[in-house]
Parts: C-alpha cells; structure tokens; sequence
C-alpha cells in the first residue's frame, strides 16, 4: 500500500487578524500587500530580523546546525532556564527559522527546510551560512558532544541488552516475509551491477546482509553492537558466504577506511537508532562513490513512546522531509520513494538518494 507520511509542520505564517498591520497594510503600498498565501511579506522581513538580532537565539540557530535538540537539551546546552528559552524558540518558529517535531512528550527543534518559493530564502540562507561561522563556546562544545555520547550510550545498551530478543522486539513492528520480500524488490530495482562494492550499517540479524552478499561481489557490514555483530556474522556463515566484511563501529569509523568506496549505502531501520542522524548522512555522502547510492528504510513519524524502552529506540520515526533535508545539506539529491504500512499502525519509508558530482 502506498501511503503518504509528510505532514506539514511549519509554524503557521502571519496572519492577517493582527489589527495593526491590517490598518497599514490598507494605508501603504507594495511591501505591506498580502501575498498570495494572505501573509504580510514585510511582517516577515521584521520578524526575521527581529529573531535575528539576538546572540542567545544565533547560538541556539548555531547549536541546530546538524541536529535537532529537544528543549531540555537546549536548556542544558545554553543553560538558561525552560521559560526563558521558550520565549527565544517562539520567536525563531514565528520567523520561521525553526521547525518543530514532537517526539513522545518532547518538542524537537532543527532548522526549518529553506524552500526555493519562499521569497526570504535568500536571506535565510545568508543568515545561516553567518551563523555558522559563529564559533561554539567550549563549554558549550563540551556539553553537545557528552549529550551525543549519551544519545549514542542509550541505543548501544539496548542492543547489549536485548540482541537475544532482537527478533521478537522487531516483530512488534514488523512482519518480516512481506517486509523482506518488498526490501529485496528495492534493491534489485536500483539496478546496480553483481560487482558493486555494498555497505550496510547496523546489519542486526543479517536477513538483508545475507541477500546483499547473494547479489553483490563486495560487501561491508558496520555495526557497533559486538553482539549484533556477531548474529550478522553467523547468518552469513550460515549461508556458506565469504564475501562480507564486518567493522565494528559507526559510518564515521567506516569512513576512516572507506571514503569513495561505496556504489550503495543501506539503512534498514537503524537511523532512529542514531544519536546524531545528519552527521550520519555527511559520513554516508563520503563514503559514496560519485553516483552512489543511498538507501534509507526508515519509520515514518509516529508517536509511539513505547518503543524506546521496547526496542531501544531514540527518534519516533522521522518525517521524509527531514531526511531529504539532511541529504540534501550533505550533497546528496532524491530519486525516487515509495511507503509500506506495517504492524500496529506503523508506516515505513524506502527513500533513495544520489551523490552528484558537485
Ligand atoms: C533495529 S536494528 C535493525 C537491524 C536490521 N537492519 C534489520 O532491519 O533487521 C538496528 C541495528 O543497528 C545497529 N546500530 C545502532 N546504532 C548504530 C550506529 N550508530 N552505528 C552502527 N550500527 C548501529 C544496532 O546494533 C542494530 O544491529
């Protein structure tokens, strides 16, 4: 079944009951007319400039640069107190600057996707490039990288854990004949030689790693749960193949001896498993050859809480426009998508990406 998983999450523009710029907009010409969309375009110039002219909220824009943090985790990285930074994270959604996501309880913030129609995109992009030259504070760098350990720590546990019980956690989500069958027709559709040089991260139990081997000449397996490892390892010595490397790690390990080397990437639901899912597609885009491909099967965004402490995940799912947003910042283009609903109301999404040459 084909279903569609997007769901819009931008702040709602400007609207036109506020009574003030109603009256001047009546009384001024062309920066104060309604756009089509009934927003006032210089009520967004002023609250972007506005949102703009605050060192705690370029700080907070600077910390969003790869990642999305929940507004605890933004509290702890600037240390200021939850009221205050909820005063500074309203007036960056109303400029439109951040998106928000919620996961569970929590509110998530990233950087809002710049689209080419919207008539601020330049001056978007011109803040964000400023801000990015901003440099982080040490405590701050400190604070950001003991954050992602613990991200990291939380999903590497659970595998630890629970590699045992890895196939009845699964189930809960997935019925794997159908799911298998659908991921092999994936593959073979993308139409890659017998002799490309295959990744696939976070392998688990080995079923797509073993079809992998059957179809490819030159495959690699990264993980960094040892024990995951090892059930990945066994199944493809189960299936009597030797053409399958094992690392134990994450992309930016792979990376160290890997650059270029990949004709496809695969993630089989392992990037809500990720602490820090846009750097994971920087390390994906250089790992890839020139065409190269990535392959992203993925929850859609859901708001089952459960599944943390049932199956050790750390993101509900994630919109495709967030990952064709990560893609896109790392150099990688959208080639083509298609959605599967699976057990208990969950959705999946297959999502193609291509490295081009710059
Ligand atoms: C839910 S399992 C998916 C396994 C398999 N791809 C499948 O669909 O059956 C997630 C796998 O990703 C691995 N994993 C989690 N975080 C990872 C990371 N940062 N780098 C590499 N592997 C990771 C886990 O150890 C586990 O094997």
């Amino acid at each position: 079944m084909l279903l569609n998983c997007a769901k819009s999450k931008g702040t709602a523009p400007f609207s036109i009951e506020d009574k003030r710029l109603t009256a001047v907009a009546a009384t001024h010409t062309e920066p104060f007319l309604l756009d089509a969309d009934h927003t006032l375009p210089a009520q967004r110039l002023a609250q972007l400039h506005k949102a703009l002219a605050d060192t705690l909220r370029l700080q907070i824009l600077r910390l969003l640069r790869n990642e999305s943090f929940g507004v605890l985790e933004l509290c702890r990285l600037v240390d200021i107190r939850q009221s205050a930074l909820s005063h500074h994270l309203k007036v960056l959604a109303k400029a439109e600057l951040v998106a928000t996501r919620r996961e569970g309880n929590s509110i998530f913030y990233r950087r809002a996707f710049i689209t080419d129609d919207d008539a601020l995109a330049d001056l978007k992009r011109a803040a964000f490039d400023a801000v990015d030259t901003l440099e982080i504070p040490s405590e701050q760098a400190m604070q950001l990288e003991q954050l992602q350990q613990e991200r990291s720590e939380l999903s590497l546990s659970f595998f630890e854990k629970n590699a045992d019980r890895f196939s009845e956690n699964q189930g809960l989500i997935v019925e794997r004949e159908h799911y298998d069958s659908s991921l092999i027709d994936v593959v073979e559709g993308l139409g890659l030689p017998a002799d490309a040089s295959v990744l696939e991260i976070g392998p688990g139990e080995g079923r797509l790693l073993v079809e992998l081997a059957r179809r490819f000449a030159a495959v690699t397996a990264v993980d960094n749960s040892k024990d995951m490892l090892d059930l990945s390892r066994a199944a493809i010595a189960a299936d009597g193949l030797s053409n399958v490397e094992f690392l134990l790690g994450e992309t930016a390990n792979a990376r160290e001896t890997l650059s270029g080397a990949a004709d496809l990437v695969v993630f089989d639901m392992v990037l809500h498993h990720i602490a820090t899912p846009a750097a994971t597609f920087k390390d994906v885009a250089a790992l890839l050859k020139e065409d190269g491909l990535l392959l992203v099967i993925e929850l859609c965004s859901h708001d089952q809480d459960w599944v943390r402490s049932s199956c050790g995940d750390l993101w509900l799912g994630f919109d495709e426009s967030e990952l064709d947003q990560w893609a896109v910042m790392s150099g990688l283009r959208f080639e083509q998508g298609s959605n599967l609903a699976l057990r208990n109301g969950f959705q999946i999404q297959m999502r193609v990406f291509k490295k081009h040459a710059n």
